[in-house]
């Protein structure tokens, strides 16, 4: 067996996986983001460690095979979050989580020091509030006492494995989303540290996502019924953990994620393409390999959205029920889900959402039909942006609850014009955390041998010639629409 540990914003999922890649036990323990400010999103570290002790034993309470059989553990984490540990490793305040916005004059004050260019030259990704390196500069600026006990700098999910074995490192995807590390090549850059006054001893080491990194200590093992010193490998991002669990392991091989939010996401063998900073450009977790990303901030928000202002007393079935019966196009009605902004291709968190086409005799299925079209052309910008970079994307992987209604994989398929592919059992990150544990044990030779026995595929959808077409035309519509309302909001 295996242990995948997902540390998401909302809760810890953990996954116990036998030899054929069945989640034999599952348990989630969730813990609460602490928000004082608008904009402010936090954790207690601790929080982390606790319920994820509470969990393994929860785990490990009902295995009735052998604690030693478990031969690994491994991560995903929530990317960017900041963990601050003084001289004795104590936590020295909250994390500052990726979905805190309180840092747009530290962006800025990457930009003004290192200019756009190096930042992207050194980096690959733009300076956005959510990513690691704004939120040391908001702590020196804001909080310089407490910054001047500063010793080591970590990511959630490094903090939680440094509490379970005592060792500190962190892993190259995950480290990507710092904006402190050289992406290309695989070192913490010394020219970031030295412009912006920040000490490179804060940045612990790295290593490669299924190395073995530790093991479990005795007092963990005590408080959660594991083996002392069960081998613990590095782990990787929650989205390089989503990738190698849909088995996004090849060039050509691109993931589409639909939760709250969306994500597009591609394999990328090298490291010399430029998308200019559109997409995100992370290192992967399998061994030397890189993906591209974008994200649509508000992707099944904006069906839910629509759910809680017009259908409230409904479920998300029956609210999607009738999609299949309304034509391509929604009947002349067009959305964007800029509900709460935008992240990719157009960085603006002041734009909103728009209907266009409104016809008295349009009916609520028509309206459902425009929010799922919208949600999947904005994705598909992303898309766009990958094929015009000389990308082959002919196969996607769709996961999260875009796969629950098979009108909208269908959709999928006619508006990205690929392959469509539902995975028989869907467990994204945490199964990755799984792999990456399975192959540093050394069950497989490679993480693509592992996903050729631990994922199976339940269908395929085929895109449509004429729907094709005529979502060609739809989407050339809805990319200009941001251009034509990006001032109303200012
Ligand atoms: C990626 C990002 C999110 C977090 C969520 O850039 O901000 O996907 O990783 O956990």
């Amino acid at each position: 067996y295996v242990i995948g540990i997902d540390l998401g914003t909302s809760a810890v999922k953990l996954l116990l996986v036998n030899k054929i890649g069945d989640v034999v036990q599952e348990i989630s323990k969730d813990y609460p983001l602490i928000q004082e400010k608008t904009g402010y999103s936090e954790q207690d570290p601790r929080s982390w460690v606790d319920q994820t002790v509470a969990g393994l034993s929860d785990l490990l309470k009902d295995f009735d095979g052998n604690k030693e059989d478990i031969e690994g553990i491994s991560f995903s984490g929530q990317m960017h979050g900041l963990v601050l540990l003084d001289e004795n490793n104590a936590v020295l305040r909250n994390a500052i989580l990726w979905n805190d916005t309180r840092t747009t004059e530290q962006c800025k004050q990457i930009y003004n020091t290192l200019g756009e260019d190096r930042l992207l030259e050194i980096t690959k990704n733009p300076a956005l509030e959510g990513f690691t390196l704004p939120k040391i500069l908001w702590v020196k600026e804001h909080e310089p006492a407490l910054y001047a006990k500063a010793k080591t700098f970590l990511l959630p999910k490094d903090y939680l494995r440094y509490r379970l074995t005592g060792e500190m490192h962190m892993e190259y995807s995950d480290a990507a989303g710092t904006l402190l590390l050289n992406v290309r090549e695989k070192q913490w850059s010394g020219e970031i540290c030295d412009l912006l006054g920040i000490d490179s001893a804060l940045c612990p080491p790295l290593v490669e996502s299924h190395a073995e990194v530790g093991k479990i200590t005795a007092e963990i093992a005590a408080a959660t019924g594991l083996a002392d010193s069960t081998p613990v490998f590095a782990g990787g991002a929650d989205n390089a953990c989503g990738a190698i669990g849909s088995g996004i392991l090849d060039d050509g091989k691109t993931l589409c994620s639909i939760g709250t939010s969306g994500v597009v996401l591609s394999y990328e063998s090298g490291n010399d393409k430029d998308f200019q900073g559109k997409v995100h450009y992370f290192n992967h977790g399998a061994p030397n390999a890189y993906y591209t990303m974008g994200v649509t901030l508000a992707a099944g928000y904006s069906l839910s959205w629509f759910k809680d202002v017009f259908a409230q007393d409904e479920s998300f079935e029956d609210l999607v029920a009738e999609v299949g019966s309304v034509p391509v196009g929604a009947n002349g009605l067009l959305f964007t889900p800029y509900v709460v902004g935008e992240r990719t291709p157009h960085a603006d968190a002041a734009i909103r959402a728009s209907f266009i086409g409104m016809d008295s005799s349009h009916q609520r299925k028509d309206f459902v039909r425009a929010v799922m079209e919208g949600i999947t052309f904005s994705l598909n910008e992303s898309i766009d942006i990958f094929r015009k970079n000389g990308k082959i994307i002919d196969t996607i992987v769709s996961t999260g609850g875009g796969t629950k209604n098979e009108d909208w994989l269908q959709m999928q398929a006619d508006i990205f014009d690929a392959k469509i592919v539902k995975l028989s059992s869907e467990q994204g990150p945490g199964m990755g955390a799984a792999m990456l544990a399975a192959y540093g044990c050394g069950w497989f030779d490679s993480l693509k041998d592992c996903a050729d026995e631990f994922l199976k595929v339940d269908k395929e959808f085929l895109p449509n010639r004429d729907r094709v077409n005529a979502y060609k035309k739809l989407f050339a519509i809805y990319q200009d629409v941001y251009g034509q309302t990006k001032n109303l909001n200012k």
